[in-house]
């Protein structure tokens, strides 16, 4: 008798089970896409903020943007670099995504962009003195002698939607988002972040917890639930190319917004000042 009780409670939950999982991922597909729509808008631009990458910031400049970073999560840059610059980037984009059969790539270092302003980025001493000064302003302490970390990310296709909504902290401390091809139809793939939301830890072990909680597929789906509530802090960022968006990628929970797949997306990051670099294993996750 109670093995044939058991039987049917084992039939109901073959049952059930597919039906419930496919009933709660229809549920998050549909707030996926609903969220792009709902999430709160970052303010327009107002400051004006013009600087080129090549150009040194006065101190007032600097003091401006990390500013205007803590107040509202991010700070805008425009002129950041020249639609002449920009071309061969995009050139390098859509040759790299035709070559990978129109779907993502994405590249560390500059070797692939040598001749282009992405590859300049790296020894630019201009560029060099920002980021040391936000890093001193975010982190006074342990200036990093260790230079920039590049990645070129190319989205586009039905492998777009797998490398968008991944919520995580970057591994340094100033990041630079350089939009190289936003589409201009269709969702954009805006940046989306819960500003600053962590300080910096004071032990590599603890970054790591951090990172690690963050990864666990539950936290992923509550941060894609919390983005779209009201007053969740959540902040949704429209990016244009030839510009800059500077924050604190460390400190900060983000992500992009997925792409139309016929879409290309391409953005060039900055990162600078990991305030754990004693730390091998720093290595082994460098995001
Ligand atoms: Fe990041």
């Amino acid at each position: 008798m109670i093995s044939k009780e058991k039987s049917i409670r084992a039939a109901r939950w073959r049952l059930y089970l597919p039906n419930t999982i496919a009933w709660l991922a229809t549920i998050f597909s549909v707030w996926e896409r609903l969220l792009p729509v709902i999430i709160e808008r970052a303010p327009p631009y107002k400051i004006g903020m013009q600087l080129r990458w090549d150009e040194k910031a006065s101190f007032a400049q600097i003091a401006a943007i990390a500013a205007q970073i803590d107040a509202t999560g991010f700070c805008r840059i425009d002129g950041f670099i020249s639609r002449d610059e920009l071309m061969p980037l995009v050139s390098i984009a859509e040759s790299a995504v035709d070559r990978a059969k129109g779907e993502y790539i994405a590249f560390s270092g500059p070797d692939a962009f040598t001749g282009t302003v992405w590859a300049r980025m790296i020894s630019s001493p201009p560029l060099r003195f920002l980021c040391e000064s936000l890093y001193g302003h975010a982190h006074p302490e342990n200036m990093p002698k260790a230079g920039f970390y590049q990645i070129f990310r190319c989205l586009k296709g039905q492998s777009s939607r797998k490398h968008s909504f991944y919520f995580h902290f970057d591994s340094y401390v100033v990041t630079i988002i350089l939009p190289i091809v936003i589409p201009q139809s269709g969702s954009a793939g805006n940046l989306i972040m819960f500003p600053a939301i962590r300080p910096i830890r004071r032990t590599y072990l603890r970054n790591v917890i951090d990172k690690l909680f963050s990864d666990l597929f539950p936290m992923q789906l509550f941060y894609r639930m919390r983005a779209g509530a009201p007053r969740s802090g959540a902040i949704s960022i429209r990016m244009e190319p030839g510009s800059a968006v500077l924050f604190w990628g460390y400190r900060s929970l983000h992500t992009n917004e997925p792409c139309d797949p016929d879409k290309l997306r391409a953005t060039a990051l900055l990162h600078f000042g990991n305030p754990h670099r004693g730390a091998s294993a720093s290595r082994l996750r460098r995001r």
